[in-house]
């Protein structure tokens, strides 16, 4: 009997549309697991600082090199809808706390690829989730309870714990340099909240430009933009900026239909042209008569607009990003202004300065001194522009991870110490649960071992030596040995500064285990034909009526 197919008395009784395919039971689940497998085995080799990098190219041959664990997945475009659950994880970890999204994806494929061991022994599925469940809240526990609290304004542990998240990538050079930025600007923007530390990473806008080198990545307070000054006649720099911010055209506006004009004389042409100078004379001095200084525009300013603009001693700027028009008003308390004719002093933002500078070839507005000093840059730069974009990723998960450490003010040892030191815990733990159960939590254990083995393997180690030595030493009670991927040995991760936020590696236990348990409920797969397969051989076969219904 086809798929999809019953029969009641003698009369077939189609339930599902044909070309569908389905894959049921056990077949469905090991199809699963295969497709996890083969994901998490794509992303292995680029786990921890001698990881490889990875060359990804998208359908318009753009090019992107890096071993941020979300951009691969992001950039892999992936088809099986196993696949791209996995890559939802991927991202719920970055968008949750910002780093271990290499991790938690081959921490999910090494759950599975064990959890297949069991399903062949008979286990249940629905035992291993359980079983995987409890290990996972034990793990959890024991990441609580070997985490070390730290200060937040211990500058030197947070540099340490910024520059181990940056060391699995390109930059890790200049990790030392760019840690210290790192810290600094989250620092500068952490409040206290109801006794609570709370930072909010919107306030630290990231703005890139090739030349120069990674070392002359700065800190701007305030805000910059990728802009120049629209007129050769207005000043390159204002002190105390008052700053009207328009979401408006500083033009007049096209009708949206074809309208023709007819004119008849010189005279006609020339009031026709002067009433739309007057128009916009008008717009300029409104402003201007409110005392802005500064005007930065969303949308664009008519050359006239430009020119009575430069008279009156206003720096404009204009085609600015709707998202960075959004940042210079929380920056600087600037409102809005949607309607030129409503505008008022009230609406104008406060700036130290603005100014247009030079940065490498191009020009760029500096906003310095914000009403809000929450408010500021981090200006990258380097060498190329695939070293400034994989520059920011890396920035990125830095600030997130010191956001984490903030907001939990905890750390682990990385390198695979924690892990090893979860494995340990949770075989004593195992001892205490019943037959099949305890299967899947033995499993769990040797699953999270997948992160000190890889490193391993990534820094040219035998991974079963290194994980049975490790297993040894935590027995002995060396909680952070781990492996010194730089070094290729064995070594106490927590003396070596390899330090990780508590939050990210509990969040990586938990993500993984939730996308394994959903990958493993799975018992059949129903897949509709592609529409576009099908709609082809129904155009073949000239078929006339629409299945599309
Ligand atoms: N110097 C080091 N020695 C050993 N292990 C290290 C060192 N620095 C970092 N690690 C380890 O590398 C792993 C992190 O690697 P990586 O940053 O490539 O992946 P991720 O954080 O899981 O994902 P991503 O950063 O791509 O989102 C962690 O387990 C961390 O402990
Ligand atoms: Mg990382």
């Amino acid at each position: 009997m086809a798929a999809g197919q019953a029969v009641q008395g003698e009369v077939p009784v189609i339930i599902l549309r044909e070309g569908t395919q389905r894959t049921r039971g056990r077949e469905a689940q090991l199809n699963n697991i295969m497709v996890a497998k083969v994901i998490a085995e794509a992303m292995r080799s680029s786990l921890g600082p001698r990881g490889m990098d990875k060359m990804l190219v998208d359908s318009f041959g753009d090019v992107t090199i890096t071993s941020d664990g979300a951009t691969i997945l992001k950039e892999m475009d992936v088809e099986h809808p196993v696949a791209k659950m996995l890559v939802e994880v991927a991202k719920a970890q970055d968008a949750e706390v910002g780093d271990g999204t290499t991790s938690v994806v081959v921490l999910a494929g090494e759950l599975l690829a064990k959890a297949e061991e069991l399903i062949e022994k008979e286990v249940h599925p629905t035992i291993i989730i359980e079983g995987y469940k409890k290990a996972a809240l034990k793990a959890l526990e024991v990441c609580d309870k070997i985490a070390i609290p730290i200060s937040i304004t211990d500058k030197d542990t947070l540099k340490k714990i910024a520059k181990t998240s940056m060391a699995a990538k390109i930059v890790s050079e200049d990790a030392d340099y760019l840690a210290e930025i790192v810290v600094d600007a989250v620092l500068r923007v952490a409040e206290q909240v109801d006794g609570k530390w709370a930072v909010d990473l919107d306030n630290i806008k990231i703005e890139k430009k090739e030349g120069q080198s990674l070392r002359d990545t700065m800190i701007i307070d305030g805000m910059v933009l990728d802009k120049e000054v629209v007129h050769p006649g207005m000043p390159r720099i204002v002190h105390d900026a008052k700053i009207a911010l328009l979401d408006c055209p500083l033009e007049i506006e096209k009708t949206e239909f074809d309208a023709k004009l007819h004119i008849e004389s010189p005279e006609q042409m020339k009031a026709f042209m002067e009433q739309e100078e007057q128009m916009l004379k008008e717009m300029v001095e409104k402003i201007a008569a409110i005392g802005a200084n500064v005007v930065l525009c969303q949308k664009g300013i008519d050359d006239v607009a430009q020119h009575f603009l430069a008279r009156k001693g206003i720096l404009a700027v204009r085609r600015i990003k709707k998202s960075d028009i959004e940042k210079i008003a929380r920056a600087t308390g600037a409102r809005i202004i949607t309607r030129i004719e409503e505008i008022d002093e009230k609406d104008l933002g406060k700036a130290k300065l603005v100014e247009e500078r030079r940065v490498g070839e191009d020009k760029m507005v500096f906003i310095e001194g914000c009403e809000n000093p929450k408010s500021i840059t981090i200006l990258i730069r380097g060498g190329t522009k695939r070293l400034v974009d994989e520059a920011e990723r890396s920035i990125k998960d830095a600030l997130n991870v010191i956001k984490d450490v903030i907001v939990e003010n905890k750390i682990v040892a990385g390198g695979g110490a924690s892990e090893v030191e979860v494995a340990l815990a949770l075989r004593d733990y195992s001892k205490t649960l019943p037959g099949k159960e305890q299967l899947a939590v033995e499993k769990f254990a040797e699953a999270v071992e997948i992160i000190p083995a890889q490193l391993a393997e990534n820094a040219g180690l035998d991974p079963i030596e290194a994980v049975v030595t490790l297993r040894a030493k935590h027995k002995e009670g060396q909680k952070w040995a781990g492996v010194n991927v730089l070094e290729g040995k064995l070594d106490d991760m927590y003396k070596l500064n390899v330090l990780e936020p508590v939050l990210v590696k509990k969040q990586s236990i938990k993500s993984a285990v939730e996308a394994a348990a959903m990958i493993l409920k799975i018992d059949d797969v129903i897949a509709a034909s592609r529409l576009e397969e099908k709609k082809g051989k129904e155009e073949k076969t000239g078929e006339e009526e629409s299945s599309f219904e």
